[in-house]
Parts: C-alpha cells; sequence; structure tokens
C-alpha cells in the first residue's frame, strides 16, 4: 500500500518520478505528491485523488525549463491510514525546518507518543499522518549528516516502514530506509532510483538491490552505501530484474484485468513450466529443497493467506487431501499469526500471497517458524519479504499483476498447489495410473483456460443482465465452494455489486431468506460426484425466482434450470477450479464495466496490504 519513487542523478527528475507514480498508482490512490531538490530548498506539490490530479499542478506550477534544472526528487502515492485523504495529508511531509522531506509506506505505531513529544517541543503538525511524526523526529536528530538523522530516528520508531528522505543542505544525495515495506534501489549510469517495486524501475534499468528490513542506503548518482540500524557497513546483492517495460503496459488492453485475464494461458503454462514429469506422473519443484524423508513425515499441511491467495488456499486443501490424503487446514494470516496455533515440527505451513508484502502472512511465517515448522512459499514476486522470509517454496511466475483485483496470480497459485499435490500424492497414495491421469490433466490446463476465454463475448452477454442487480450469490461444492467465494470477492471488489459466496449446500440455512425474483444465482454446477446435490441446491433457489447463471461442463445433460450458461472443458473437479475461475473473472469484469466502475483501481483498495 502506498507507492514511493525516488531519483537522484542528471536527468530530469519530474518526468522520472510522475512516470514511476503512475506505474505505482495501484499500490494506493487517494492523493499524491513530490518533493524536488532546488539548490537551497525543497519544492513541493500535493493533490487528492489520482496522480493525474498531482500532474496537472506540477504542469501548472512549473516551467519545463525549471523542470529540466531539478534532478533530484522523491514522490509518492497515498493509501490512506492515519488522516483522511486531504492535500494536507498527502506525501511527502517536512520537518520542522522544512529543510528535511520524508515519504513513506508503512505505520509508525508509536507515532502518538512521538507526535506528543515533538508537540511539548514546540511542533506544530500539519497533517494527521503518522508520516509527518517521522520526518519531524529526523529534523529534531539532524546534526548536519542525513544518514545519523535518520538512523538514529528509526531507532525510536515502532512499526512498519519504508521511506525516501531529502535534506536541502545534502543534495548530492537521498538516503532511503526499509523494515515490514518493499523498497528496491535501481542502479543505472550515472543515476540511482529507488520504488516500492520493480514496475517503477523496469523503464530505467534492470540492475537492482533489494533492501531487507532494518537496511539504511545513501544513494548518489553513483554509489549505494547500505548500512545497518548500529551504522555498521552492509553487502546486498545486485539483481537483474529480468522483466521488460510490456509486463507492466496495458499492451492494448482496456483494463489491466483484463490484460491479465488474457494472460492466464501463458502465465498459467509459466506456472507450470519444467515443473511436470508427464512419465512418472510427478512434479519437480526444486524451490521446495525439501528431502523426500522431509516430505515423507508431513502429517498436517497448514495453508496461510489473505483474500484471494486464502481461496487458493481452500482449493489447495481439497488437492491435498483429495490427491496426497494430507490432513490440511486454511486458516486466515491474521488469525494464524495471533491464535498461538497449534504445529509441530511434523507439520508443513505453506504461505500464499502474490505480492510477498502482505503484513500478515508475512507475520503468521515468523509464527510459524517460531513454533518449528517446516515453512514455504508460494510467492508471485521474486525478492519479496515472504519469498526471502520463507526461504523456500515455489514461485508462480505471473509476472507483474498491476490490477488490484488479482485474477493470474490465483490460478498460478492453485495450478501450483495441484503441483504440490501432485509431488506429494505420487509419494504418498496416489497409483501410478492416477499420477499420470493428473499429470496430463494439469499440463493441458493452458488450453483449458484458452477454452474458456474464447466465450468472452458470450460471458459478456451474461453480464448485460447481471449488471442490473445490486446483489448476486455465487454457490459451489468440494473444491468449487473456494471458487463461488473468489467468484463473489471479484465481483463485489471491482463491481461494488453485494456478492455472497456459499457452500451450495449453506443456502437452505439461512441465506436463502435473501433471495427476491430476479437475483442472479451464480451456480458452479461442473461435471463432479456431487453435480446432482448441486442441482438441488440451484432448484431451491430457482423456487424462489432467481435468474440462475449456471457454469456447466461441456457435454453434461442439458437442463432448463438455467437462464445462461457459461461452459467449462471437460476435466476432473479439482482443474476444473482453474477455468472455473477464469470464467468469473471475465464476468466480474464486464459487471463492472457494464456499471461504469474503476476496475484496476477500485475504490477503497490498494494493491499489497502491508499494514495489519
Ligand atoms: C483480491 C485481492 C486481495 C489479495 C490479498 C492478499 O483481488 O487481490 O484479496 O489477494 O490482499 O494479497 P497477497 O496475495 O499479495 O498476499
Amino acid at each position: 500500500m502506498c507507492g514511493i519513487i525516488g531519483y537522484i542523478g542528471t536527468r530530469p527528475a519530474t518526468p522520472i518520478l510522475i512516470g514511476g507514480l503512475k506505474r505505482l498508482e495501484y499500490r494506493g490512490y487517494d492523493s499524491a505528491g513530490l518533493a524536488l531538490l532546488e539548490p537551497k530548498s525543497i519544492l513541493t506539490y500535493r493533490s487528492v485523488g489520482k496522480v493525474a490530479h498531482l500532474v496537472e499542478k506540477v504542469r501548472l506550477n512549473l516551467t519545463p525549463e525549471r523542470q529540466n534544472e531539478l534532478t533530484v526528487g522523491i514522490a509518492h502515492t497515498r493509501w490512506a491510514t492515519h488522516g483522511a485523504p486531504t492535500e494536507a495529508n498527502a506525501h511527502p511531509h517536512y520537518d520542522k525546518s522544512r529543510r528535511i522531506c520524508v515519504v513513506h509506506n508503512g505505520i509508525i505505531e508509536n507515532y502518538r507518543t512521538i507526535r506528543e513529544k515533538l508537540q511539548a517541543k514546540g511542533h506544530k503538525f500539519d497533517s494527521d499522518t503518522d508520516t509527518e511524526a517521522l520526518s519531524r523526529l529526523i529534523g529534531e536528530c539532524y546534526r548536519g549528516d542525513l544518514r545519523k538523522a535518520v538512523i538514529n530516528a528509526l531507532r525510536q520508531i515502532e512499526g512498519a516502514y519504508g521511506i525516501a528522505v531529502l535534506c536541502a543542505d545534502e543534495p548530492d544525495k537521498m538516503v532511503v530506509a526499509r523494515k515490514g515495506s518493499p523498497l528496491v534501489i535501481g542502479i543505472g549510469e550515472g543515476e540511482c532510483l529507488v520504488a516500492s517495486d520493480p514496475s517503477a524501475l523496469v523503464a530505467h534499468t534492470q540492475r537492482v538491490i533489494y533492501l531487507d528490513d532494518g537496511d539504511v542506503a545513501v544513494i548518489t548518482p553513483d554509489l549505494v552505501d547500505i548500512r545497518n540500524l548500529d551504522d555498521e557497513p552492509i553487502e546486498r546483492n545486485v539483481s537483474e530484474l529480468g522483466l521488460d517495460v510490456g509486463a507492466v503496459e496495458k499492451g492494448g488492453y482496456e483494463h489491466f484485468m483484463l490484460k491479465e485475464i488474457f494472460e492466464q494461458p501463458e502465465t498459467v503454462r509459466n506456472a507450470l513450466r519444467g515443473r511436470i514429469d508427464l512419465k512418472e506422473g510427478t512434479a519437480i519443484l526444486s524451490g521446495m529443497n525439501a528431502t523426500p524423508a522431509e516430505l515423507a513425515e508431513i502429517a498436517r499441511i497448514i495453508v496461510v493467506g489473505c483474500g484471494t491467495s486464502l481461496h487458493a488456499g481452500m482449493v489447495g486443501e481439497f488437492a491435498f487431501e483429495d490427491v496426497a490424503g494430507i490432513s490440511t487446514e486454511v486458516q486466515q494470516a491474521a488469525e494464524f499469526r495471533y491464535r498461538n496455533p497449534i504445529v509441530d515440527r511434523n507439520d508443513m505451513v505453506i504461505a500464499i500471497s502474490q505480492s510477498g508484502e502482505t503484513a500478515d502472512t508475512l507475520a503468521a511465517i515468523r509464527k510459524a517458524k517460531e513454533k518449528g515448522t517446516k515453512v514455504f512459499g508460494l510467492v508471485n514476486v521474486v525478492g519479496s519479504a515472504i519469498a526471502r522470509e520463507a526461504g523456500r517454496g515455489v514461485f508462480i511466475h505471473a509476472g507483474p499483476e498491476i490490477s488490484v483485483a488479482s485474477t493470474k496470480a490465483f490460478t498460478g497459485q492453485v495450478a501450483v498447489l495441484l503441483l504440490m499435490a501432485l509431488k506429494l500424492g505420487r509419494t504418498r497414495r496416489l497409483s501410478n495410473e492416477d499420477s499420470l491421469k493428473l499429470a496430463q490433466e494439469i499440463n493441458r490446463l493452458p488450453e483449458l483456460v484458452e477454452y474458456v476465454l474464447k466465450q468472452n463475448d458470450a460471458i459478456a452477454k451474461v453480464a448485460e443482465r447481471m449488471a442490473q442487480s445490486d446483489h448476486a450469490f455465487f454457490l459451489g461444492r468440494g473444491p468449487m465452494h473456494p471458487v463461488a467465494l473468489e467468484g463473489a470477492l471479484k465481483l463485489k471488489e471491482i463491481s461494488y455489486v453485494h456478492a455472497e459466496g456459499y457452500h451450495a449446500a449453506e443456502m437452505k440455512h439461512g441465506p436463502i431468506a435473501l433471495l427476491t425474483p430476479g437475483v442472479p444465482v451464480v451456480v458452479l454446477a461442473n461435471h463432479s460426484p456431487v453435480l446432482d446435490k448441486v442441482w438441488s441446491n440451484a432448484e431451491e433457489c430457482k423456487a424462489r425466482g432467481a435468474r440462475i447463471i449456471a457454469v456447466v461442463t461441456e457435454g453434461e445433460p442439458k437442463t432448463d434450470l438455467a437462464d445462461d450458461t457459461i461452459v467449462l472443458p471437460p476435466c476432473s473437479p479439482l482443474v476444473a477450479t482453474i477455468p472455473a475461475a477464469v470464467a468469473l473473472q471475465l464476468l466480474a469484469y464486464h459487471v463492472a464495466r457494464l456499471r461504469g466502475c474503476s476496475i484496476d483501481q477500485p475504490r477503497n483498495l490498494a494493491k499489497s496490504v502491508t499494514v495489519e
């Protein structure tokens, strides 16, 4: 949440900062601001709303000639935590002398205490933010050395931060630091950048340094000097990003979400690439870095995650139990971290996260490690905090997910969970024949996704009727229950339609009271051993006047229950979760488009939930 970009070099900083903010806008978009170093002071512009408003403000106030002279700056796009999304609360924030400026991503938990102490010393705060407490504290600690001031201030801070700091008295440098919020330094030719994530850097460099928690770096155009909070030098590797600009652009699609939905045959293929052994009917997951003995001793799996990643974990639960015969629990990461979970060394904790930055999932991993459990990460973003904290696991290789609503990450996560289940199942109860069959089916996933994407126009038609309703239900059983939850989540977050996902059998235990004639009920009625039961549940809804949108498997007998139909390719119930999820993503997308919603940046949301 919140995006930071900084530049120090010889090129005009303003377009680089604005370009970076546009790339980072998906991390937060309720206000934006930038600070530029002038020869003897710091100039700031801030505005409420999207980055476009800031662009306009800068255009009106800063001539192109002036812009060309200013080659050092920091900028921020905000997702409000402390204080409303107003201009006063937008970053950057100054210190008391207005010679130091800070942008911050994270939460300073003890900001009230700091604020009160500073107020007692005569500070008058301009904003309601926690960040201003930090910027003023840095100013209080300043004795002519910005790095030392930042370190001294950070040693008094509790909470999470990714920060970039400028000082008018030290115009040749920028100081950046992280703890709990991501920050990556980009190294160019005679210039350096810093950003909350690499998407803001790809247009400028491929060479990056991922900072670790507790790192404080002084950045100049030619040098990166990293220290810890004891001011001792630290070595960090320079990595190659391996990303091209195209990966973070819309590529002709109207929205990132649609682009990412349509990328899924490729992203699922990437998740599977080199990992299926079709001869042996098993999976090769070297990142798990686990010995056969270690895998054999796993008595229970606990999956932790949040939101869409949690739903992927719930599909995983069915896979691990059905395929590998391993008892599996799925826990919301925030719950796991605070509930004193009962886990031991024979358990395996799998932490799922697209961003690799979700605060609760990260804390859950730390909790699991404290308890001596084996921990594996299932992450998209390489170099992210969760990937590093887990130490071992599997990357899903979906590429940057820019749309706030997660799509391709979900299908990548489920694909990898199926591979994990196959691998564990192969060494346990799965017969040779069943292993080979499942491996072949998983291998066909990209074409199964294509099959659904071809129905895009038909799904858009279904959405036309659905878009008229302010309520919707999604029902499924078995592994389709989490897909129903995910379908409802997609619809509510991007179209603001009140959507509920339920186990199909649960409707009659209460929620059915909400049904009124014409309310759309999406029923996941794919080929499965409980299909008849699903149809009975759909019948109960139909009897109350609901409009049934059935997601069925090709070749299944037709039913007159459905008002609209979306067709899945023939495959087993577990594998069908992926094409079914794609169908529901498209449905949500078209409903949101017809309702004129801000699809890539839904209200109140932001990507990467780095706060609790
Ligand atoms: C929904 C969505 C969120 C995330 C959740 C966890 O579309 O994107 O529910 O899934 O915030 O994020 P990650 O996977 O980054 O840990």
